[in-house]
């Protein structure tokens, strides 16, 4: 039986990216420590990453790490280095089985090497699916997304492979940890925060913005309904008159 779509199919986003805010809170809020709050924020991710796939949503991508994010006091860094690595340790088999496949958005040299290990390991395992491209923004920042594209385009400028004319738009596209995938349709924060912090400034430039207030343990597939009622009800029109 097809899955009851929560707006029409043709209205659909192709690609939503989530930053996932509040595990913080929502564990304060218990009297739980930080990281229960997100431990709690990793066990939203399986109904999300099906519901996407159900809905017939075939880019998510997600941010799991910031490179900013390091900066936190070292319990909790290590704490959110072992719940990636269990994620990735405990779904791939799953996310496979689903038809997901992973692709990591960030510089991933910087995590410890066990993290490292099952996030490639996982990478490899799923690079033939086709049904959902999931990707998972980790040490990830935007303006260092930036930077880098820059740089690999100057390398092949003083290499001769191409000349300064030849950078526009699509050749910086081309550049970044996202080459190739469609532009974000739909940006969702949770916790009420209306802020985009360096997420995918680039992918984003056309994107429709929705804040939520609920924290992120608290996301389910009806807060991701609401997401998308919000965004279909919105008119893009790209800087053009018309709506698209
Ligand atoms: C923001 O909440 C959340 C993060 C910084 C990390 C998000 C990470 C996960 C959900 C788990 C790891 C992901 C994967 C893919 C395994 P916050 O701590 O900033 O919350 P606060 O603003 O309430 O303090």
């Amino acid at each position: 039986m097809p899955a009851e779509l929560p707006i029409p199919a043709e209205k659909m986003p192709r690609h939503v990216a989530i930053i996932m805010d509040g595990n913080g809170r929502w564990a304060r809020r218990r009297g739980l420590p930080r990281t229960m709050g997100h431990r709690q924020g990793v066990l939203v991710l399986r109904p999300l990453i099906e519901t996407s796939c159900e809905w017939g949503i075939p880019y998510l991508t997600l941010y799991a790490f910031s490179s900013e994010n390091w900066a936190r006091p070292k319990e909790e860094v290590g704490a959110l280095m072992g719940l990636i690595e269990e994620f990735f340790f405990r779904e791939v088999e799953e996310l496979k089985a689903r038809g997901a496949r992973i692709r990591i958005l960030g510089e991933l040299s910087r995590l410890p090497e066990r993290a490292r290990g099952f996030v490639e390991r996982a990478v490899e395992m799923t690079k033939d699916n086709e049904r959902l491209q999931l990707n998972l923004a980790l040490n990830y920042g935007g303006r260092a997304e930036l930077a880098r594209a820059a740089r690999l385009l100057a390398e092949e400028v003083q290499a001769g492979k191409r000349t300064p004319d030849s950078i526009d738009e699509k050749a910086l596209e081309e550049h970044l940890y996202t080459a190739g995938l469609p532009d974000v349709d739909l940006l969702i924060r949770t916790a009420g925060e209306k802020r985009t912090s360096n997420f995918l400034p680039f992918q984003t430039a056309y994107a429709e913005f929705v804040s939520l207030p609920c924290f992120w343990p608290d996301f389910g597939p009806e807060e991701y309904a609401q997401a998308l009622r919000e965004y279909a009800s919105r008119q893009r029109r790209f800087g053009t008159l018309e709506a698209k």
